[in-house]
């Protein structure tokens, strides 16, 4: 369990929360968006271009060697993170978006036309479009499971809509807008039940939870670094070996062949490089490796206690003010409060509290037909880390309040 002294002893790691925003201390509680860097991952960054920079998987000089091989041990090390089967099911992609769209592309020739897709109606966009891009082209069906006015995932209408038809359901793990956690054990179960694949969005657990592949038995799992504290531009597809190696190639080039020729088939590398085409994102992958073990030393489990007493303590301190409407109710959910208050817009309020110091994120939030479900056009999302702190939360709940009346004030 972490103690406030731990809380402070890590906010010393991240150079960033010394930060004024227009005079004020910033307060950082657009985690969900994305996550600070601690200084271990920012040095790990300095350092690998200060010594090891150099193209992976072709070179036989000392350099190239060294960053294959660390670059190859963080594919290892992630397999562990997530208890993978294979070290050939991780495959390094751009994010979570990319690792979505590659599985649409690659599943797309393997499917018939009234073949059926589920998604929910709470996805992210980058959960929606790929598929419906598929769908214009092949004729796949997408059907939608609705949720209650609580945002959870109506598992009675999830089951009334799956059928032999279904060849993949697509769902997240945790709501970017609600923070409600879904039950996907069981829906991955009944989904297989069905002979359906199951594809779970993990961008917002992967911090939250110690996630098991093999215990989940999920088909594939997607998510991104730098919701866990490392850089942009990385993430990984975890996809079973057999469905894999089942797809053709996503994207063509270096790296993903065998054998090219002109006179004979062109042949693939195995995996998981045959997902792989051209020089990786190596910086990130190699600095990813030190976020991961900032989270492992801390431990993924403190930081889900910790984040769910900051949820809690939020959720309590933001529900008191008149007006509020939150959105998503349940006793377990994590790190993410999204809000509105009544006769305001979000983004009038957000650009105050940005002027108080606060960083939230306002609109859509990438979840269009959430917002439609709901019938607004945006909210105000605040979304809590491990160096988010309970004074912090009470100066937002004032801070809100501020915001509302220098709106009301000056007739805004
Ligand atoms: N997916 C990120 C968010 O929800 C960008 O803000």
């Amino acid at each position: 369990m972490l103690l406030e002294e731990d809380i402070l002893e890590i906010r010393k790691k991240f150079p960033i929360l010394n930060k004024k925003v227009y005079s004020n201390p910033l307060v950082y509680i657009d985690n969900a968006a994305t996550t600070q860097k601690p200084s271990q991952v920012i040095e790990a960054s300095k350092k690998y271009y200060s010594s090891i920079n150099s193209n992976i998987h072709r070179g036989v000089h000392f350099l190239s060697q060294r960053a294959t091989h660390q670059f190859e041990n963080v594919r290892e090390k992630i397999q562990k993170f997530i208890h993978a089967k294979h070290y050939s099911e991780i495959i390094f992609t751009k994010g979570t978006t990319e690792s979505i769209n590659l599985v649409a592309s690659c599943i797309g020739p393997l499917l018939n036309k009234k073949d059926e897709i589920i998604l929910s109606c709470i996805e992210h966009h980058s959960n929606i479009v790929p598929w419906q891009i598929l769908s214009n082209k092949i004729g796949i069906i997408l059907k939608v499971v609705q949720i209650n006015e609580n945002g959870l995932l109506d598992l009675k209408n999830f089951k009334s809509i799956i059928s032999e038809k279904t060849k993949l359901v697509s769902i997240s793990h945790i709501s970017n807008v609600l923070g409600i956690i879904n039950p996907i054990k069981q829906i991955i179960d009944l989904s297989h039940k069905y002979g359906a694949l199951v594809l779970i969005d993990g961008a917002q657990a992967i911090s939250n939870f110690n996630i098991d592949m093999q215990d989940l038995n999920v088909d594939f799992y997607v998510f991104s670094a730098h919701k866990m504290y490392g850089p942009t531009g990385i993430g990984v597809l975890y996809g079973k070996k057999e469905i894999l190696e089942n797809f053709d190639p996503y994207q063509s080039g270096g790296e993903m062949i065998e054998n090219v020729s002109f006179k004979k088939n062109t042949t693939y590398s195995k995996l998981p490089f045959k997902f792989e085409a051209g020089t990786p994102n190596i910086e990130g992958v190699i600095v990813w490796d030190a976020a991961i073990d900032f989270v492992t030393e801390i431990g993924v489990s403190n930081i889900q206690c910790y984040k769910d007493k900051l949820v809690k303590y939020a959720t309590k301190r933001l529900e008191s003010i008149d007006g509020i409407k939150l959105y998503g109710n349940d006793n377990k959910k994590s790190s993410i409060i999204s809000f509105n208050l009544k006769d305001f817009h979000p983004f009038d309020i957000g650009s105050i509290l940005d002027r108080l110091g606060i960083a939230v994120r306002t609109g859509h939030l990438c979840a269009q037909p959430l917002m439609d479900f709901f019938r607004v056009t945006g909210m105000i999302r605040a979304s809590f880390s491990i160096y988010n702190t309970f004074e912090e939360i009470d100066y937002l709940f004032e801070s809100i309040i501020k915001a509302r009346n220098i709106i009301n004030k000056y007739n805004l």
